[in-house]
């Protein structure tokens, strides 16, 4: 029996994915050393109502010097990332000299905004290469993981912080008691937490299974984030949800009595307990669909294939490591996967070991379909391949449903 990482409560499992490879391992075609699996599978805590994965894989696989990850990819995320540090300074930094850390700072796609504002700040983020390219933004960068331990010591040196940030991190963390005595350790009295992590609701409503990996240790929601703040002494004041990585929320937590709670906060529980998100019955249902989806996916690429067809795949994400390997996709089906980031090109991806090829090949030719691998940021995609489309391409989605766009 799993018992919960926040409560000890038990978890119930409601999906395995069977034994899958670390989602963003990217391998050299060279290398032939045995490669690491793990089992991944989800449940929900009988207790807490945190979705969470049944398997722990320890952090320094994950989160190496060259994690290939690079925020600063997308321009609608980068948009999205100068847009929220004007929100945050706006909510947290209007102090004599305020103090804003983030936790998993990445490329420094977010902090780069606060640094050109002139105000001190600290990135904690454990990958070497990614840290590296935000210290290169001008962002004053510490390579390490964000726990208790590194929140004291950064308590001591540069005093309280106003505002503590994180996007896409949280959920990877397992040791989120840790990092809540650390945002204890951290936080000035008045100041906030603030994260943002794709939404379970959105999860169970869209069948995107494929936000299950081994870095999304945890799927929140309002409900199981609130019971967790409690925990440590904080409130849920605010959530947002926002339309980045295929829906996300945004919480803001705050000490315990300093603020008062936003109606939206309510509003999103009462609307969590109505749809029964966190009910096994529904995350029951929500894994029927997830082999229907899949069934459907390879029973078209698999037709394509036969009809002699070209398919490639748009997009080497994290995410498609799930797909690929519980939908078994391989070279066969999917000879090349087109990616921008120069950290996964020329490799092959995990488990599956298609290889990643440039973005500039992408039109060299166009393939007849494209699998959108990357379909959380399939608006910014589509607009600027318009060519594909103009030359008789056409996508592949497999969120909420598979289709043919
Ligand atoms: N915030 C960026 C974004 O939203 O695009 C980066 C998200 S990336 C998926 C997750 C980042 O969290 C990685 O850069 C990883 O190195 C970092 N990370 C993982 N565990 C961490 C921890 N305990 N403390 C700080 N950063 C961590
Ligand atoms: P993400 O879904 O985790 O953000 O990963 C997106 C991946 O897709 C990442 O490897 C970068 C890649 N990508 C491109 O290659 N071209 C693009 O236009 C975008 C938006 C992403
Ligand atoms: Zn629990």
């Amino acid at each position: 029996m799993t018992s919960c990482r926040i409560c000890q409560g038990v978890v119930q499992e409601f999906f395995d994915f069977g034994r899958q490879p670390l989602s963003d391992a990217f391998r050299r075609p060279e290398d032939s050393s045995e490669e690491f699996f793990y089992r991944l599978a989800v449940g929900v805590c009988e207790q807490c109502t945190m979705v969470q994965l049944m398997e722990e894989v320890p952090r320094e696989r994950m989160f190496r010097a060259d994690y290939p990850y690079h925020s600063s990819m997308s321009s609608v995320m980068r948009d999205h990332f100068t847009r929220t540090a004007h929100q945050l300074l706006a909510a947290g930094g209007r102090g004599e000299d305020p103090f804003v850390v983030e936790i998993g700072c990445n490329d420094g796609v977010m902090l780069k905004t606060v640094a050109e504002q002139g105000v001190r700040h600290l990135g904690v983020d454990p990958s070497r290469d990614v840290a590296e390219l935000a210290a290169g933004k001008g962002v004053r960068v510490q390579i390490d993981f964000f726990q208790e331990s590194t929140a004291t010591a950064i308590r001591e040196t540069d005093g309280p912080a106003d505002v503590i940030y994180a996007a896409n991190t949280i959920c990877h963390i397992p040791y989120l008691d840790s990092v809540f005595r650390g945002v204890d350790a951290l936080l000035a009295p008045d100041g906030i937490f603030v994260f943002e992590d794709p939404y379970l609701g959105d999860i169970v409503e869209r069948t995107s299974f494929d936000q299950i990996y081994d870095e999304h240790f945890y799927l929140f929601s309002a409900s199981s984030v609130r019971a967790t703040a409690r925990r440590f002494g904080f409130e849920l004041v605010d959530v947002e949800r926002l339309p980045v990585h295929g829906g996300e929320v945004r919480y803001t937590i705050g000490r315990e009595g300093r603020r008062e709670p936003a109606a939206a906060v309510d509003a999103l529980i009462a609307e969590e307990r109505k749809r029964q998100i966190v009910d096994i019955t529904i995350l029951e249902n929500f894994a029927v669909e997830v082999k229907r989806n899949c069934e459907a996916l390879t029973t078209l690429l698999a037709q394509l294939h036969e009809q002699g067809h070209t398919v490639a795949a748009y997009g080497a994400t994290a995410k498609s490591a799930t797909v690929a390997n519980y939908c078994d996709i391989g070279p066969d089906l999917v000879p090349a996967v087109f990616d921008s980031t120069a950290a996964k090109q020329g490799r092959l991806t995990p488990g599956t070991h298609i290889p990643v090829r440039p973005m500039e090949e992408f039109s060299a030719p166009y393939p007849d379909y494209a699998l959108l691998f990357a379909w959380n940021h399939a608006d910014e995609i589509i607009a600027k391949e318009q060519e594909f489309r103009a030359r008789g391409g056409k996508w592949i989605v497999y969120v909420p449903e598979v289709k043919i766009i």
